[in-house]
């Protein structure tokens, strides 16, 4: 690949394209039935829709930027590494989707030599699309976002994600859980990584933290929350959180309060 892309260009076709691929997505959920639902482990979903929207943002994505590589949650294309990749979760809460609940998300990032550029949170339901590129501000449907002000954790809303499938740490979560309620206005769980993510960005929530996501339900959102003020962290305060399955992401104002709790619960 030659030439460095227009990045603002390049992120109102990847919104045109999740408008497009949002449509189809909202069309087939009123359609599914058990017939198209796959189970590929313990609590993990997938279905035909899943993998149709990736094929088509795939396809979509390589004719936006040839020579590039893919790294996609349904691996409907060989991951090859290259200096462009674009990491992708084309249903980011199948399980919300399989039970016709409204929260579900495309989840897209651009990597360039390993650091994001670009990220792209579709909510689909609401057609709220979230995204950035680097050196720009995030934006909501066209308007700039920004984290929340709120300065202390007893005064935030925080949103996490239950383990569903690596439980090794569950019970210590749950604790976390329990201390965490008690500290602040309330804990939510949505069912979307790449949503709890746009909407700490644009201060909706205080803070977002999980562990055991993979890249695809994460670098899109972390890269939003990021160009809009905020903060985003491993558990050790390092930047290890797109591959680490560690993430706690928050408005930079309470991310150290809210870091020590966890640790606290975990090395208890
Ligand atoms: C899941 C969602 C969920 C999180 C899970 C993810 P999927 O992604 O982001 O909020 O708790 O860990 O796997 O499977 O719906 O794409
Ligand atoms: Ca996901
Ligand atoms: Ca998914």
């Amino acid at each position: 690949m030659e030439n460095f892309p227009d990045l603002n260009k390049l992120v109102e076709e990847v919104n045109n394209l999740c408008k497009h691929v949002g449509k189809f997505i909202r069309l087939e959920q009123s359609r599914l039935t058990q017939n198209g639902i796959e189970s590929k482990g313990i609590n993990d979903f997938v279905t035909y829709v899943d993998k149709a929207a990736e094929t088509l943002l795939v396809s979509e994505l390589q004719a936006l930027l040839p020579g590039c590589g893919f790294l996609t949650e349904e691996k409907t294309v060989t991951e090859e590494e290259k200096d462009f990749m674009w990491i992708i979760d084309p249903i980011d809460g199948t399980t919300n989707f399989i039970h016709g609940l409204p929260l579900f998300s495309i989840s897209i990032a651009l990597m360039h030599k390993k650091k994001t550029v670009l990220g792209v949170v579709y909510e689909v339901s609401h057609e709220e699309c979230f995204y950035a590129v680097e050196g720009g501000k995030a934006m909501l449907n066209g308007k700039e976002i920004q984290v929340s002000k709120r300065d202390a954790l007893k005064d935030s809303l925080l949103v996490t994600g239950f383990p569903y499938r690596d439980e090794g740490r569950l019970e210590a979560w749950m604790q976390l859980f329990i201390s965490l309620l008690r500290k602040s206005h309330g804990v939510r769980r949505l069912g979307s990584a790449a949503i709890d993510l746009a909407y700490v960005a644009c201060g909706r929530f205080e803070a977002f933290y999980e562990y055991g996501l993979s890249p695809w339900d994460v670098a899109g959102g972390a890269f939003i929350v990021k160009q809009a003020g905020g903060l985003v962290t491993d558990y050790s305060g390092g930047d290890d959180f797109i591959f680490g399955k560690e993430l706690l992401a928050g408005n930079g104002l309470m991310n150290e309060e809210l870091r020590a709790v966890i640790l606290n619960e975990f090395n208890k």
